[in-house]
């Protein structure tokens, strides 16, 4: 199973103002990718992200929490990051796509095989800044849109050959 972060910052680096996200809803390919239903990909949030959503996902949804244990519909929850992979691994996931907050992508980042980083160009007021991509990862994707905010997509990867295993989106191809 391969073990991927994604995150999205502004161009000034924030991830986040307070409990809000500072930008206006733009159409992010990557994220309509990520939580479209698939039996491969399995989608890991932080309580409080989980939380924020301000949408029904209908991809396969893993909340970590050590407050809640019990699953609620088809809700899960994972006590530590340890405890997802191993149900990412006995489900059969082939991806494993982990999201914020701040502390999970930084825990998140050492047992990566993929970064997935959306810019988006606006430059907000914002509290928390997205952490720093290990100097081992490699940028091997770039793509730039035009809109209102413009954005752009980056792939970061341990093994530049996974260049080729990308799709147009510049996700692993499953
Ligand atoms: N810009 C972006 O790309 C992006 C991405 C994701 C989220 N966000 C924003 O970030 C905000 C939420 O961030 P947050 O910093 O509050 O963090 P969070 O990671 O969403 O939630 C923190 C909670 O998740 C649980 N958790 C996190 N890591 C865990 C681990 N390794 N093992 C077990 N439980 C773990 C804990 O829940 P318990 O307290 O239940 O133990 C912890 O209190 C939201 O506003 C969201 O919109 C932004």
């Amino acid at each position: 199973m391969m073990i991927s972060v994604t995150f999205t910052a502004s161009q000034n680096g924030i991830i986040r103002h307070k409990n809000t996200i500072p930008w206006e809803n733009f159409n992010e390919l990557r994220c309509d990718e990520f939580t479209r239903a698939s039996c491969s990909r399995l989608l890991v949030l932080g309580r409080h992200s989980f939380e924020a959503l301000k949408i029904k996902l209908e991809c396969d949804l893993l909340v970590l929490s050590t407050t809640k244990t019990t699953s609620e519909g088809s809700i899960h929850f994972a006590a530590s990051l340890a405890e997802a992979m191993e149900i990412g691994r006995a489900g059969g996931y082939q991806e494993m796509v982990i999201s914020g907050g701040r502390q999970l992508l930084i825990e998140a980042m050492l047992l990566a095989d993929v970064i997935y980083k959306s810019t988006i160009l606006v430059e907000p007021m914002g509290n928390v800044y997205a952490p720093t991509i290990p100097t081992n990862f490699q940028l091997i994707w770039v793509r730039n849109y035009k809109g209102n905010p413009s954005h752009s997509y980056q792939t970061y990867t341990l093994d530049p050959y996974t260049k080729s295993k990308l799709s147009s989106t510049g996700l692993l191809k499953l």
